[in-house]
């Protein structure tokens, strides 16, 4: 990625850290190479997995350098198009995600391959759109490409309440299957009313509580051999999150796993394609999935949104309104995108 002068801003951290290490700063305007889209942002998501790699934790398994952007969705308008891109033009309303394992959609503009970028989908407004690029191709990813869930299958999904677990309870109900949720208590009744059918509360669930399953789609990363045990005979555990706290040895152990019990252990690190895009796209506008937002912060207020994550209890996902600076607008409940495209 090229850049010229003209700063706009950005959020980034230069050490592993607190909260307080995250700060707007002014950059570079990006500006796109051959095969590349320049889009100004106007929502951008923030990820559950982000405060563990802000602190440090999987510095050892990601590498990634530092100074380091936050943020891997976004959804915005095409404002230049590099070279050889095809299908995308200027004032295109679109969303995407930054390179695999790749951050920094929290920012005024972005500079990504067009092979990351589809056009948004109509009828949802573009900072509430920012939410599902991310957790919504995951979580496509892991019940239809990897997990193949079917009608009538049960399905639990644990960690059911955040940003992934909230499009899998609604995508899960949607194809048929029985969903049973495991959330915290905050969450109870969004996750409901999301489509799942039996809601237990995660601190005071035990593993041992949980009937058979055919599906497992995990979103936090412990205790995987308890709840790989309560599958049936055809079932198929889905491992998305790694224990932060020991990410090393987990990550061998689910990497371990994956390989000696094969399509019954399934692991991805989600990458989607551009027609994995559009298929998510395809969802909102069918109805099947809809954003489900916790609160929309400013552009300075993406340490308090990290700290939120880290105390707990956020339902949905927290967006970042990346044209907004100053106090918070108010948080609004969990609801579903819905006015058009500003
Ligand atoms: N492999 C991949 O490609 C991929 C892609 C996306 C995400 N991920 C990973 O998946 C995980 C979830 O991501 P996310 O964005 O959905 O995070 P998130 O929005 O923070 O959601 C996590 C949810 O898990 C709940 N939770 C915490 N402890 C739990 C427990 N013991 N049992 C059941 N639920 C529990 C939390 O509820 P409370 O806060 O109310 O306790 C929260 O609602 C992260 O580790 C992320 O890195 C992996």
């Amino acid at each position: 990625m090229a850049t010229l002068p003209g700063a706009v801003h950005a959020v980034r951290y230069d050490r592993y850290g607190p909260p307080e290490v995250l700060r707007v700063v002014a950059v570079p305007r990006p500006v796109p190479d051959r095969g590349e889209v320049l889009v100004e942002v106007h929502g951008s998501g923030v990820g559950g997995g982000e405060p563990a790699i802000r602190q440090g934790r999987l510095r050892r398994v990601l590498r990634n350098r530092l100074p380091q952007g936050v943020g891997v969705d976004f959804a915005g308008r095409v404002v230049g198009v590099g070279e050889g891109v095809n299908g995308l033009a200027t004032g295109d309303a679109v969303w995407g995600l930054m390179e695999h394992l790749a951050f920094g959609s929290t920012a005024e503009f972005v500079a990504v391959s067009a092979a990351r970028v589809s056009l948004a989908p109509s009828g949802v407004d573009l900072v509430e759109a920012a939410a599902l690029p991310s957790v919504g191709t995951t979580a496509v990813a892991a019940l239809v490409h990897r997990a193949g869930i079917r009608a009538g299958e049960r399905l639990l999904v644990r960690g059911a309440g955040g940003g992934v677990g909230t499009v899998a309870v609604q995508l899960g109900a949607a194809l048929g299957a029985q969903v049973t949720a495991l959330t915290g208590s905050r969450s109870v009744d969004l996750v409901r009313e999301l489509g799942a059918q039996v809601v237990l509360d995660h601190r005071t669930t035990r593993p041992s509580d949980i009937e058979p399953v055919d599906v497992v789609l995990d979103l936090v990363g412990t205790d995987l051999a308890a709840y790989r045990r309560r599958l049936t005979d055809r079932g198929r555990l889905v491992a998305l999150a790694v224990d932060p706290v020991r990410p090393l040895r987990a990550g061998l152990a689910i990497a371990w796993n994956g390989a000696v019990r094969r399509g019954r252990f399934l692991t991805f690190s989600n990458d989607p394609s551009p027609e994995h895009i559009m298929q998510l796209a395809g969802y909102v506008e069918d109805g099947t999935i809809r954003p489900v937002i916790d609160s929309v912060v400013a552009l300075d207020e993406t340490a308090e949104a990290h700290r939120r994550l880290e105390r707990g209890g956020v339902r949905g996902r927290i967006v970042v309104d990346v044209r907004h600076r100053g106090r918070a607008k108010r948080p609004r409940p969990p609801t579903a995108g819905g006015s058009t495209n500003p």
